[in-house]
């Protein structure tokens, strides 16, 4: 192996900030301003059943409105994914599906006017409560169709029962929500054939869209209304957060695409409601897992046994890898994971920040506290002391794997210290506590990038998404250090359909699998051009990982440690100090790398203490739908937080040497604050959110 060919890029402020801080970065609902027209979805209001009927006459006659959109008159599509089958029968698969949407000139209108649909239903029996215990709960024997359903290494019940420390419980985790500060929201646009014959071939439909990628609503949608990929423009140069429910186009965009061909030539846009969010746009789904770890005197683990059950929609069985962490995680000399799931009448989950990790390493670091208790070894010895040389699952070796030195170096930083009780200020319990964290580095195939020399600049165009993360910056950087050149001499143009072909910004892989495409194409940019590149000079190339790269396990890690204080009196947990150190690769950017982490940890605490969707049991939908129900940490609960990290490079995760770090700096963050609240109170806490009636 070579080394990787980077170096550490300089520190360098987001190059979109200043036209996001004046509010001059066109997001998706901000095109197309002039004759647009504006929709608004309605929602089924039962779990399951037939509509039988929809009066629109109240609707139409509101002066404005230019449409209602029903299945009765919606344009025939194509096979396209299950979640996106809506107005095309008179069925509901959950409550919050979209079963209508009316068009008016104005979003007042749209909203008033879809308020008096009256629309009849034909209620069917529904499954909307989760029951691990149910007797329709099946056994997967995969997960996300990539991931391992049931594994099985040694006599892990003959380990348990005779064992010297044995540690057991059940962890609950509930529906979580992204909630990005941009709703989804989707302006279409269908033009008329422009070319010399019109007809089918010469049809253009442009989305102005939020997305993670422009490549998943320009082939979904492409191929639901019988279009050529080409056909399709897809142009979102700016997304306001997204964490996972951005990955793959929602109903609200076939709806939109819709009713944009029955009124050609006018952009219609719809910009979802946070109720609309929290109703068919994804979400987290609830975990309850069983963990049970055995150890020997030393705290050597001789059994790790990993159930996970989630209740899953019957529109597409969504089910979180939770038991990932409990294969990779620790050396083990027996190991069990198994997943159950239930179908039920509710809307489908879908990614949320590292899905799986999250939940499952939640259940798993606590457990590790609770055998670091019955063994009597410190917390972070327990884990160094159950390293393992080689991946665990595959056998395989690591890529890079620093957890060593995230513990050890993170706890130095941190001043990690276990009080056992004891240490009070008034009416609050003080306490520490530390866990660790994982998230692999997958391979979502390769990306396209272009470097043209254009006005005296290098111009990277390549269709990748900046969601927040930095990406408009790093990928600039990445290619002026490997041009050569200063870095404003680069430009990225990204966030658009014209441009090469890039997976989207999903599973924490954007700087290392695009930025080793611009890594590329800069090296053959300079072999094909030269130093002195003549204007309009072109080169491009794709990204390129290590030969052998299937023979080692690439995962990022961490180590979290945080201090609590537990009110007595109101049972609050105040999360004071929280250090994060990481293994993440060569850090590319170190500003925003450390925004990503800190942004992680940030959505940890908000996990660990407030964020909880509830589902009525007799609907399965969610019923507190907003953020007055549905609490998100605020600034006053994100006190002190900070991070270091490794800086190494991995030399298999291609030219940049980077892992991906936007998903682990989540991992964990509820196991390290529930530690400590055990530390500082001794209450175990297996149940998220640490609301305060859990802890008193
Ligand atoms: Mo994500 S949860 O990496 O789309």
């Amino acid at each position: 192996m070579s080394e990787a060919a980077m170096q550490d890029a300089r520190d360098r402020v987001r190059v979109d900030a200043p036209l996001k801080v004046a509010g001059l970065a066109p997001y998706a609902d901000e095109h197309a301003g002039d004759g647009a027209l504006f929709l608004a979805p309605v929602l089924a209001t039962i779990a399951r059943g037939r509509i039988t009927g929809i009066d629109d006459a109240a609707a139409r006659a509101v002066p404005g409105v230019r449409l209602v959109l029903t299945h009765e008159n919606s344009p025939r599509i194509g096979p396209t994914l299950p979640t996106l089958t809506v107005l095309r029968r008179p069925r509901v698969r959950y409550r919050g599906e979209i079963v209508a949407a009316v068009v008016a000139e104005s979003l007042a209108t749209a909203r008033h006017a879809a308020s008096l649909l009256s629309i009849d239903y034909a209620p069917e029996d529904a499954a909307t409560r989760p029951d691990p215990d149910g007797p329709d709960v099946r056994e997967l024997r995969r997960v996300m169709a990539i991931y391992p359903g049931r594994h099985r290494d040694g006599d892990v019940d003959g380990a348990l029962a005779g064992a010297r420390h044995r540690v057991e419980g059940t962890y609950a985790t509930p529906v979580n929500h992204h909630n990005p500060i941009e709703p989804h929201a989707v302006t279409a646009l269908w033009h008329r054939g422009t070319g010399r014959i019109p007809g089918p071939r010469t049809t253009r439909l442009t989305l102005w869209d939020t997305n993670q990628g422009v490549l998943a609503p320009q082939g979904v949608v492409a191929g639901a209304f019988g279009l050529l990929p080409t056909q399709v423009e897809v142009v979102s140069p700016y997304v306001g957060g997204s964490f996972g429910t951005k990955g793959v186009p929602h109903p609200h965009t076939v709806a939109t695409v819709m009713a944009a061909k029955l009124l050609p030539g006018h952009p219609v846009k719809v910009a979802l409601t946070r109720p609309q969010m929290f109703a068919g746009t994804g979400y987290r789904p609830e975990t309850r897992q069983r963990v049970a770890l055995a150890a020997d005197d030393e705290g050597r683990l001789t059994a790790i046994d990993h159930d996970v059950f989630a209740p899953v929609s019957r529109v597409i069985p969504w089910m979180d890898p939770s038991a990932g962490p409990s294969l990779s995680m620790y050396a083990s000399t027996t190991r069990r994971t198994a997943y159950r799931a239930q179908d039920l009448d509710i809307a489908p989950g879908t990614f949320m920040r590292a899905p799986g990790e999250y939940t499952g390493m939640f259940a798993l670091e606590t457990a590790m506290d609770e055998l670091a208790h019955a063994t009597g070894v410190d917390p972070v010895q327990l884990r160094l002391r159950n390293e393992p040389e080689s991946d665990p699952e595959s056998g395989r070796p690591w890529s890079s794997r620093h957890v060593t030195t995230c513990l050890t170096e993170g706890a130095r930083v941190f001043g990690f210290e276990q009080q056992r009780r004891g240490r009070r200020e008034g009416e609050w319990w003080i306490g520490q506590g530390v866990a660790a964290a994982s998230f692999p580095q997958m391979s979502m195939g390769p990306s396209l990038a272009r470097i043209t020399f254009t006005g005296g600049r290098y111009v990277v165009s390549m269709q990748a998404s900046d969601i927040g993360t930095g990406a408009w910056t790093v990928l600039a950087q990445i290619a002026a250090q490997a041009l050569g050149v200063p870095e404003d001499a680069v430009e990225a143009r990204i966030g658009t359909t014209d441009a090469p072909v890039a997976i989207i910004a999903g599973g924490s892989t954007g700087t290392f699998g695009w930025g080793s495409a611009v890594v590329e194409a800069a090296q053959a940019f300079r072999s094909e051009h030269g130093e002195q590149p003549a204007e309009g000079a072109t080169a491009r190339a794709r990204t390129r990982m290590p030969q052998g790269v299937r023979g080692v396990t690439r995962m990022a890690f961490g180590a979290h440690f945080a201090e609590v204080a537990v009110s007595e009196v109101s049972g609050a947990v105040r999360v004071r100090r929280m250090y994060g150190h990481f293994d993440g690769g060569r850090i590319m950017n170190p500003r925003t790398a450390r925004s990503q982490l800190i942004g992680g940890m940030t959505m940890g605490i908000s996990g660990a203490l407030f964020e909880e969707s509830y589902r009525d049991p007799r609907f399965g939908h969610v019923v507190n739908g907003d953020l007055a129900g549905y609490h998100i940490a605020a600034h006053a609960d994100v006190v002190d937080l900070e991070v270091g990290w490794v800086g190494e490079p991995d030399p298999w995760m291609g030219a940049t040497g980077a892992k991906g770090i936007g998903e682990v700096g989540i991992v964990g963050v509820p196991a390290a604050i529930g530690n400590a609240v055990f530390d500082a109170t001794g209450v175990r806490l297996r149940e998220l959110p640490f609301t305060p009636g859990k802890v008193l």
